[in-house]
């Protein structure tokens, strides 16, 4: 039996739309057994069958099939439980998770035909942008470039000396219907702000100068479009700003909202702990380090 560990991530980091992202501490498990029989049985948790169907349109059944099938082997024998520990549908990179766990999975049980450049190219052209399962896959904090179908990346390890604070409020937010509230054309001078916050952006990481975060993580090309259908949105960075966060943006398509804190961000944490107590009881806050090393596939 084979168990694979694959990590949260939080897109976009503000300005780099479609183009950036960090995995976060706080796994999906997915274990996969052989039993001899001649089909794929799937798992899911109770109850999740809506967002995480047992059938052959699970992504990470879709994910190891294309493995199996791009090396000419069946894909049958398996039994796939999904232990599915981060919320779907909150912009924290459920599906990319489900998709380069899969991959990263059968590509073990198959001997590792394939690299990781070829992993990521899959998991990329099946997703349809990298900002998500480059960190999924490689950890980090993670600027992907495409070009045709292949992805080209830099990774940076991000230091404990940051705390990223996952706001999830208990309602789901699709990834599609987010992506179809943008605008069709951005004006050059929204293109240039971005360019230019996402370029500060990666180089804060990069250099580990955390404390230009809050200038970075500015956005105009998504956010203001999106927060507005998000209940409270608005109100809960408001929250995260004023108990100290570094820097706030909406994680991926939403509805989460990060905030990186500096250290642990203890005091962080009780006082937007107690403002959603008090005023939104359908947030939870949820503190995270990085995860520096993305998918992990190991035999149990
Ligand atoms: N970059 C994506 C978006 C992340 O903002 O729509 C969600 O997959």
């Amino acid at each position: 039996m084979i168990r694979i560990e694959v990590p949260a991530t939080s897109a976009n980091v503000g300005p780099g739309f479609d183009c950036m992202g960090v995995a976060l501490d706080w796994n999906n498990v997915i274990t996969v057994e052989e039993t001899g029989t001649k089909n794929v049985e799937i798992v899911v948790p109770d109850g999740c069958e809506v967002f995480l169907p047992n059938n052959d349109k699970n992504y990470v059944y879709k994910a190891m099939k294309k493995v199996f099938d791009i090396t000419n082997k069946p894909f049958s024998g398996y039994k796939i439980t999904i232990d599915q520990n981060v919320p779907v549908t909150r912009g924290l990179g459920s599906s990319s998770s489900a998709i380069v766990g899969g991959l990263a999975g059968a590509n073990y049980l198959l001997g590792n035909p394939l690299s990781e450049d070829e992993i990521l190219n899959i998991a990329c052209n099946m997703e349809g942008h990298p900002d998500n399962v480059a960190p999924a896959l490689l950890g980090g904090f993670v600027v992907s470039v495409r070009e045709g179908r292949k992805v080209h990346y830099i990774k940076a390890d991000v230091s404990d000396e940051i705390t990223f604070a996952a706001l999830i409020p208990d309602f789901h937010f699709s990834t599609k219907k987010s992506r179809g509230l943008l605008p069709r054309y951005v004006s050059h001078k929204n293109a240039v702000y971005n360019l230019s916050h996402a370029s500060f952006t990666a180089s804060a990481f990069m250099t580990g100068d955390f404390s230009k975060l809050g200038t970075g993580v500015k956005d105009r090309l998504h956010e203001s479009y999106r927060i507005s259908r998000i209940k409270n949105g608005a109100d809960i960075i408001n929250v995260c700003r004023k108990s100290g966060a570094v820097a706030c943006y909406l994680s991926g398509a939403g509805p989460t909202v990060m905030s990186i804190v500096q250290g642990d961000g203890l005091e962080f944490e009780n006082k937007v702990n107690s403002e959603l107590k008090m005023h939104f009881p359908d947030w939870s806050l949820k503190m995270l380090k990085a995860n520096n090393n993305g998918v992990i596939v190991k035999e149990v």
